[in-house]
């Protein structure tokens, strides 16, 4: 099994880098130089559309989906979900945090901390995988397991939603957002619309949509070194990441200590089986420079540092000060453009 993996990822990564090594041939940035970004043509970009599918700009929402949007917010924002009356999902995907909190491990609803770093939400609705483990394939099956769950909102949907129903701003909120009655199903689907809506466009992706002067030279300097290393070959797609489990430490072990943890232990945790040690969700990349600390263990305090280990970890390469900082720009560009 895990042979196949593997030979499967060679066979992979090895037909990146020769579509790779083509790009870079027709735009003769062969390491001389790198070039100007008003000098990037069309083409080339069509080339970097190979890898990554941008996100569009959504324009002309009807006032119901923007309603269904609000009352998501509201239901995100709202302590009164959760069983202590305490904790609302934005207690720790915090908009000025880049929808993660900042912190290394965030406090449950009984003040113990939680096993895995606080991820970004933003882009979660690109995520083919959801959490560090890969755990769930969708949003709402992810919110069953929020709502219900005893260390975070603690509730019974039935409760819950006897709950909503008997508030009357929340009453109004439904039935404006096009909603019959408020059950599990209009609960989710307005907060999962919130959650969506928060997936706005980066400059990378106005670059990617044919803008070339969104990125600068070093930013596109970054985005070489990103696929030409094979940081391509598992951060891909629109969310770069969010849709294979790899094992952390490809090429060397990452959890030396015997002893470490047992979230370490990665997928194997759902499953026991001897193949999915160490394996955990791609994440995506999108925000990234916002949401340190880095990792499910936090065990990189920042952006420079997760890259530098990546390339050593992942990819067996010692990298430059200069190839990090690159990629580092280029993981600048993928911030959201308000
Ligand atoms: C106490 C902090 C905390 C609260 C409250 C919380 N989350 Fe999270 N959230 C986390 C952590 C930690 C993870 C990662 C869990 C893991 O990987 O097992 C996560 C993961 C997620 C993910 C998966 C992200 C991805 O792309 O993989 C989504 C979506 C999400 N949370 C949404 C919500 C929603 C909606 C609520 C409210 C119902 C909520 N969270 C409440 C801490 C929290
Ligand atoms: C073999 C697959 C693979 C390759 C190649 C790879 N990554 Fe990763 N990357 C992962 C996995 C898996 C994680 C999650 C690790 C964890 O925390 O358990 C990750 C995590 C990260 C993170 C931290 C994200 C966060 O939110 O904490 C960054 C940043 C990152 N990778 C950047 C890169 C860069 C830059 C490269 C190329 C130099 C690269 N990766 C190459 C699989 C890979």
């Amino acid at each position: 099994m895990i042979k196949a993996r593997l030979l499967i990822q060679t066979i992979y990564i090895s037909i990146l880098f020769l579509c790779s090594t083509t790009a870079l041939a027709v735009q003769g940035i062969d390491g001389k130089t790198h070039i100007e970004s008003q000098n990037v043509e069309t083409t080339s970009i069509q080339r970097y559309r190979g890898f990554f599918t941008p996100i569009s700009p959504v324009n002309n929402l009807t006032t119901e989906q923007l309603k269904r949007i609000a009352l998501g917010q509201t239901l995100f924002e709202d302590v009164n979900l959760s069983h202590n009356n305490k904790m609302s999902c934005a207690t720790c995907h915090i908009t000025a945090k880049g929808y993660a909190d900042g912190k290394s491990f965030s406090q449950e609803n009984k003040g113990v901390n939680k096993e895995y770093n606080t991820p970004s939400i933003q882009y979660s609705i690109y995520n083919q995988y959801l959490t560090w483990l890969g755990a769930f394939s969708t949003l709402q099956e992810h919110l069953d397991f929020l709502i219900t769950n005893s260390t975070l909102m603690n509730r019974d949907w039935d409760d819950l939603t006897n709950q909503l129903k008997t508030n009357r701003e929340y009453k109004h909120l439904f039935e404006q957002a096009g909603y019959k009655r408020i059950s599990r199903l209009s609960i989710s689907n307005a907060i999962i619309a919130y959650e969506a809506s928060l997936a706005i466009p980066s400059r990378f992706d106005f670059f990617l949509l044919g803008d070339v002067t969104q990125l600068t030279s070093q930013e596109i300097k970054g985005l070489d070194v990103f696929i030409t290393s094979g940081c391509i070959s598992c951060h891909q797609g629109t969310n770069l990441g969010g849709n294979l489990r790899q094992k952390f430490g490809v090429m060397k072990d990452y959890f030396p200590n015997k002893i470490s943890k047992n979230r370490d232990l990665g997928y194997f945790n759902i499953t026991k089986n001897i193949d999915d040690m160490h394996l955990f969700r791609v994440p995506s990349l999108r925000n990234v420079t916002k949401t340190g600390p880095y990792f499910h263990d936090a065990s990189a305090k920042t952006l420079e540092k997760a890259i530098e280990i990546m390339f050593s970890y992942q990819l067996g390469i010692k990298a430059s000060q200069e190839d990090i900082l690159s990629i580092k720009s280029f993981l600048e560009s993928l911030e959201p453009v308000q």
